[in-house]
């Protein structure tokens, strides 16, 4: 099966999920965009209103402040993936709850290990934290750090703020935007070796 199979096999085994009890609540699914074969997989935290409506990843505000930052550094959705820790959009777009997360991981890691990136672009604390419970993200954002998943392996993470947190916050954005112009430079680096 190539990639693009199994991605979609896993997608319709998440349709019928009811781990946890988020699926009540929302309109879609939002499983995952972009490039089964990229290099890089960008993981945010959850799906927002216009998320749940359309079924696609980052296509609201925070959306909109990820496109910017990926066209300076002319990055195409087309050439990576994207997706979240959590599937379903948390009612009133509260943060996910521990178990949300812990029910929902199996799915991503299963998505990683179809990938099978190079490097995780983790976008937020919650993201961050469901790799490493107890990194803080105002000390390791923009940093490379390497971790092992089990029945994975080894893996670069590259931790990020949240866009939304950017956008409320002034230091925040800048780090966010500084941060994402090592981009380039990670993914060459990789290619190289
Ligand atoms: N915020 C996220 O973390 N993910 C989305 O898909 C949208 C907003």
């Amino acid at each position: 099966m190539t990639k693009k199979e199994q991605l979609k096999k896993l997608n319709n085994q998440i349709l019928k999920c009811h781990r946890c009890t988020l699926k009540l609540g929302c309109s879609n699914i939002v499983f995952g965009a972009g490039n089964p074969e990229a290099q890089i997989i960008f993981i945010g935290e959850a799906p927002g209103k216009k998320e749940d409506e359309i079924g696609v990843p980052f296509v609201g505000s925070s959306g909109r402040i990820l496109d910017k930052m990926l066209a300076s550094i002319k990055i195409k959705r087309e050439e990576f993936y994207l997706t979240n820790i959590c599937k379903c959009r948390p009612p009133e777009n509260r943060d996910p709850l521990p178990e949300e997360v812990k029910e929902c991981w199996p799915y991503l890691k299963k998505q990683i290990a179809i990938i099978q990136p190079k490097i995780i672009v983790t976008l937020g604390k919650y993201a961050l934290n469901s790799f490493l419970p107890t990194a803080k993200i105002s000390e390791v954002h923009g940093k490379i750090i390497n971790v092992e998943i089990k029945k994975i392996g080894k893996i670069k993470l590259f931790p990020l703020h949240h866009p939304a947190a950017a956008r409320i916050n002034r230091k925040t954005k800048a780090l966010f935007e500084e941060d994402f112009q090592k981009i380039p430079n990670l993914l060459k680096n990789k290619k190289e070796q």
